[in-house]
Formats: C-alpha cells, structure tokens, sequence
C-alpha cells in the first residue's frame, strides 16, 4: 500500500505494472503432485496468484491515463511439467485472475500474461532438474535456443505500448516457440 501511495505521490498516474513475484516450498518443487500440503499449496497460490489481484486493486486506482499489466507466467500452467507441480496450478489460477481482471479492468486497461520459456534464475534453480528443462526447451524449440531476458523485457514493453492496445487478457508466449510443439 505505501508503495502506490509513494507512486501516486512522485508521477500521479501509473502506466505499467509488473507481476514478477512467484514462490512455492521447495519441497513441493521436486517429487509427485499428489504429496502437495495444503500449506504448498497455500503458500504458492497466495503469493503467485493471488498478489496479482492484490496488486491491481491498489494499481487500478492510480491507472488514470489507462495502463497495463503484465504478468509472468509458465507453460506448466497448461502441461504437466516434471517436479513444477503445484507451481503450476498456481500459474494457471494467475492466467485465469489474468483473464477475469481484463474484463474488470477495461475498457482503458489491460491485463496479459507473458508466458516466458525457462530462464536461469535463482527462483528457478530451485526447481528440481531445471537445467534438464532449459536443455529439452532449447533442443525442441522451432528456434532451437532459449529465450534471452531482454526479450522477455522487450515483450513486456510492447504490451504496454500502443501497438498492443487491442490485446487484453491474453497470455502470449514468449518461448522460442517451444509451446506450438507436440512431438
Ligand atoms: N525463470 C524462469 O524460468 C521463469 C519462466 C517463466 C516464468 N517465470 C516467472 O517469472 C517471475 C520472476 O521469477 P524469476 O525466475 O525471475 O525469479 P526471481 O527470483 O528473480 O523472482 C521471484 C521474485 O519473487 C519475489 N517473492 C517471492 N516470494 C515473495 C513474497 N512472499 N512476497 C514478495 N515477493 C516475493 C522474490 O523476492 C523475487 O524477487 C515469476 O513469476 C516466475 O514464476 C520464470
């Protein structure tokens, strides 16, 4: 709250909001699904999904010109991705939050996800076999490399621009391609 309050205060109106913020126990990172506590599976859709909403409630306020959200987000949401598990139930309530906060939040502000390809991050590494997925995404993407972080900016950036402003509620993929493939 006193964050948008100190945005409010310094620019008086906010454009761009970035959700950036994922978190599950690492134990329900590695393993089965079926073994997911209650706690897990508390604890990653709090902090994954439901900040998202948390965070346009106070944003949505201060969006007065219009403005845009944007969300990272995963393939997991959609497949079954080895030892990602409850991280990837969380993801697939934040794309739907995604879709139902467009509808709320329009008609001058839109909501997308950015559904990023495996990046070598310090949340990440935290996956069990991450560096198995980065492999299999560079070997099996059409583009046959992973996604590099400036990408994933630049698609951040064109969403909040005005060539983007026809799209809302979508999750657009930035993955090398990896997520068109089925064998
Ligand atoms: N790295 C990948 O392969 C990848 C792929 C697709 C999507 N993503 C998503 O990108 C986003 C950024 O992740 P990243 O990989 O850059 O890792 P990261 O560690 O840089 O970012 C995760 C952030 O979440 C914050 N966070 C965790 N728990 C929190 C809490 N309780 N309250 C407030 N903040 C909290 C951390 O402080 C950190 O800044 C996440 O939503 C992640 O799921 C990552």
């Amino acid at each position: 709250m006193l964050c948008f309050m100190k945005v409010g205060k310094a620019f008086g109106s906010l454009d761009l909001m970035l959700h950036s913020v994922a978190f599950a126990p690492k134990e329900s990172l590695e393993g089965d699904f079926l073994s997911t506590t209650r706690a897990a599976f508390l604890a990653s859709h709090d902090v994954s999904a439901y900040s998202l909403v948390a965070l346009c409630q106070r944003a949505a306020p201060l969006m007065t010109n219009g403005g845009s959200v944007v969300a990272m987000s995963y393939y997991g949401a959609e497949k079954v991705i080895p030892n990602y598990n409850v991280m990837g139930v969380a993801k697939a309530a934040l794309e739907a939050s995604t879709r139902y906060l467009a509808a709320d939040l329009g008609p001058k502000k839109s909501v997308d996800c950015i559904s990023a390809g495996p990046m070598n991050t310090l949340a990440a590494r935290g996956i069990a076999g991450f560096t198995k997925m980065l492999e299999h995404c560079a070997e099996h993407s059409p583009l046959k490399r992973n996604v590099f972080p400036e990408e994933l900016g630049a698609t951040g950036t064109f969403l909040a621009s005005d060539g983007a402003a026809a799209i809302t509620g979508q999750v657009i993929y930035v993955d090398c391609g990896y997520q068109i493939m089925g064998m």
